[in-house]
């Protein structure tokens, strides 16, 4: 089973539905602790709660620091805002979930409602979400899962942003089990040059 730290900035809906989904059995996986950057983020509220071990780190340096004493496989950003550096032991063991189909609408400056406004204002009539991990490049790295939602021409960036999210939900725990099930090491080589 997988030992997970989740990483967050914001409102925790991520860490909501791992929560409800490791209740519900569909995601094999422990979740040692929470991590938040931003010291009032509700996420961070929840993860009490839930009775997860939960911290504010000011930095990335502070965040590794607590990293260390614990027993992690994989570190799940939920909502992470700024780009994260894991420790080398950690290095391909990041992964993210983005409001898009990547390659489109990611990188620098795409993030939350930026992304569906930019999908909107395209007149898109696809979308959807990407999991992915992570390396030093904003929305980068071997992609683990992704699900396309259909959309309305009538769709506003809320709208959008409400289809994707439900995507998300299904998406993320999926994406997981997927690393549970195939290892880490199939996606790097599997999108090796
Ligand atoms: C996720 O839904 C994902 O799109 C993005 O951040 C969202 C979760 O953040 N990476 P929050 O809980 O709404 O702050």
């Amino acid at each position: 089973m997988l030992n997970l730290a989740v990483l967050l900035s914001g409102t925790g809906r991520t860490l909501d539905n791992f929560h409800e989904y490791i209740e519900q059995k569909g995601l094999t996986a422990h979740i040692r602790l929470v991590v938040a950057d931003v010291e009032n983020a509700l996420g961070l509220t929840k993860a009490r709660r839930y009775g997860y071990p939960a911290f504010f780190a000011r930095n990335n340096a502070d965040i590794n620091a607590i990293l260390a004493n614990y027993p992690i496989d994989l570190i799940c950003l939920a909502g992470y805002l700024p780009l994260y550096q894991p420790p080398a032991i950690l290095a391909k063991r990041v992964i993210n979930i983005h409001p898009s189909l990547i390659p489109a609408f990611c990188g620098p400056g795409f993030y939350g409602h930026h992304v569906h406004e930019a999908v909107r204002a395209r007149g898109c009539l696809v979308s959807g979400c990407t999991v992915h991990f992570a390396d030093d490049r904003y929305d980068h790295g071997p992609i683990i899962c992704q699900k396309a939602v259909s959309l309305a021409d009538h769709d506003d960036a809320d709208a959008i942003a409400a289809k994707v999210f439900t995507a998300e939900c299904l998406a993320y725990p999926e994406a997981i089990n997927r690393v549970a099930a195939l290892g880490v090491d199939y996606f790097w080589e599997r999108c090796r040059q």
